[in-house]
C-alpha cells in the first residue's frame, strides 16, 4: 500500500481542527495507519522553531527561512519515513500556508518561496525523479470569508502573532490560498467552511471519497 499525504489549509479561524481529527479517525477505521501532525512543528526542532515564528517579531525572509527549516526537519524525520512505510500523513498546514501567509499576507517574494520550496521538498520521495517536489496528494482548503473567521476567533483564546493581525491581512492570506489553488487545481479541494460543522464534514467526506481515498 503506498503512502498518502493529506494537508489541511485555511486562514486562522476557518475551523479545521475537529475535521482533521475526524478524518484521521475515519482513515484508521479503514485499517490505514495514520500519522497526524502539524506545521510549523511535528518534530522537537520544528516545534521549537514554531514557538519563535508564532511569537517573535521578525522580517518576512527570516520567517520564511524558519518555516522552511522546520519543514525540512519535519519531512526528513517524520513525513518521508511515514510515507515510505505506506502510512497516511494528515498534516495541519504545509507549504501552501507559507505562500499564503508569508507570500501573500506579508507580501514576500513568491519566486523566492518557490526556490525554497524546491530546495526543501525536492527529491524526497524515492520513487520520484529528483526534480519532483514532495507535495500533498490532496489539500483540503477551508475557505471562509476573513470577517467570519475574525468573528469566530474573537475572544476564543489569547491570539498569537498571526491571529492578532487585522482583517485586511487575512483577506490577503485568502487571496494567497486562492492563487495556490489556481496553480494546482487538481491537488486542491476547496471546502466551503462557511456552513455548519456537519455541512463542512460532509464536504470533507465528499472530497476524500471522490478521490477514492475512503469508501
Ligand atoms: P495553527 O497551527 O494554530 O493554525 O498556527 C500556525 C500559524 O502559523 C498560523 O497562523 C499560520 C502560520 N503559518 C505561517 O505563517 N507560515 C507557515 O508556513 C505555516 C505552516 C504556518
Amino acid at each position: 500500500m503506498s503512502g498518502l499525504f493529506i494537508s489541511f489549509e485555511g486562514i486562522d479561524g476557518a475551523g479545521k481542527s475537529t475535521h482533521i481529527a475526524a478524518l484521521a479517525q475515519a482513515l484508521e477505521a479503514q485499517g490505514r495507519a495514520v500519522t497526524l501532525t502539524r506545521e510549523p512543528g511535528g518534530t522537537r526542532l520544528a516545534e521549537a522553531l514554531r514557538t519563535l515564528v508564532l511569537n517573535d517579531p521578525m522580517d518576512a525572509l527570516t520567517e520564511s527561512l524558519l518555516v522552511f527549516a522546520a519543514r525540512r526537519d519535519h519531512i526528513v524525520r517524520v513525513i518521508a519515513p511515514a510515507l515510505a512505510q505506506g502510512k497516511v500523513v494528515v498534516c495541519d498546514r504545509f507549504t501552501d500556508a507559507t505562500f499564503a501567509y508569508q507570500g501573500a499576507g506579508r507580501e514576500f517574494d513568491w519566486d523566492v518561496l518557490k526556490n525554497l520550496e524546491a530546495w526543501v521538498q525536492g527529491g524526497v520521495r524515492p520513487s520520484n525523479a529528483s526534480q519532483v517536489l514532495l507535495q500533498p496528494d490532496l489539500t483540503l482548503w477551508f475557505d471562509l470569508p476573513a470577517q467570519v473567521a475574525a468573528q469566530r476567533l474573537a475572544g476564543a483564546r489569547v491570539p498569537d502573532k498571526f491571529e492578532a493581525q487585522p482583517g485586511a491581512f487575512f483577506e490577503k492570506v485568502s487571496a494567497g490560498y486562492a492563487r495556490r489553488h489556481d496553480e494546482a487545481p487538481t491537488r486542491f479541494a476547496r471546502i466551503d467552511a462557511n456552513q455548519s460543522p456537519d455541512g463542512v464534514w460532509q464536504s470533507v467526506l465528499d472530497a476524500v471519497r471522490s478521490r477514492g481515498l475512503l469508501p
